[in-house]
């Protein structure tokens, strides 16, 4: 089955908005997404895969700059189809955006990932990506509110 990798295109965003609910994340409307395609953003900060037609993963590219160290590429919401993680698609996409940014002229690229992921912490550090510094999200329920984050630990 051929898979391309591609910048996102407005009529992605459907498509887009379901992988990011798939993993339950948040900012998953169509007007958010729209936006990472609107000109303002051109060429496009989404990079998707396509199977046979159908998109099968997304990831967004930013382009930032830090003022001690240049132009840097930030990937944020990176996620392949349920059925189709574990086949390499999660690794071209990377080795796109790791282009990218370098055509970029960017001086690195960076993303953070949950300690209880490691599947995508695997793949990162395969790609080249160290730990950076370690932070721990800390989170005060209010009421009774509660909420995890976790990642599932064993492959589906
Ligand atoms: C993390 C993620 C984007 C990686 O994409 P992917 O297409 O599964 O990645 P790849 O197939 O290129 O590589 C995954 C590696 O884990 C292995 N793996 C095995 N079963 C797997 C599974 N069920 N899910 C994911 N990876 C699996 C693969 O074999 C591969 O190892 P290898 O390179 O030694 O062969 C994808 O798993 C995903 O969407 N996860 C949920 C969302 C998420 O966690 N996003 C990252 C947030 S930081």
């Amino acid at each position: 089955m051929e898979l391309t990798i591609r910048p996102g295109r407005l009529s992605d965003i459907d498509a887009e908005a379901r992988l990011n609910r798939d993993v339950g994340w948040c900012f998953d409307e169509r007007h958010t997404l729209a936006e990472y395609h609107d000109d303002a953003y051109e060429p496009s900060s989404v990079i998707v895969a396509e199977q046979d037609g159908e998109i099968v993963g997304k990831l967004e590219l930013f382009i930032g700059w830090k003022s001690n160290h240049g132009r840097f590429g930030l990937i944020r919401r990176f996620v392949i189809a349920p059925g189709k993680r574990g086949q390499g698609v999660g690794k071209q996409m990377l080795d796109a955006a790791l282009a990218h940014a370098t055509e970029q002229a960017c001086a690195f690229v960076e993303l953070s990932v949950d300690v209880t992921n490691p599947f995508a912490h695997a793949l990162y550090a395969r790609e080249g990506f160290v730990e950076d510094r370690v932070e721990v999200l800390m989170r005060r329920p209010l009421g009774t509110y509660a909420v995890s984050s976790e990642y599932p630990r064993e492959a589906p």
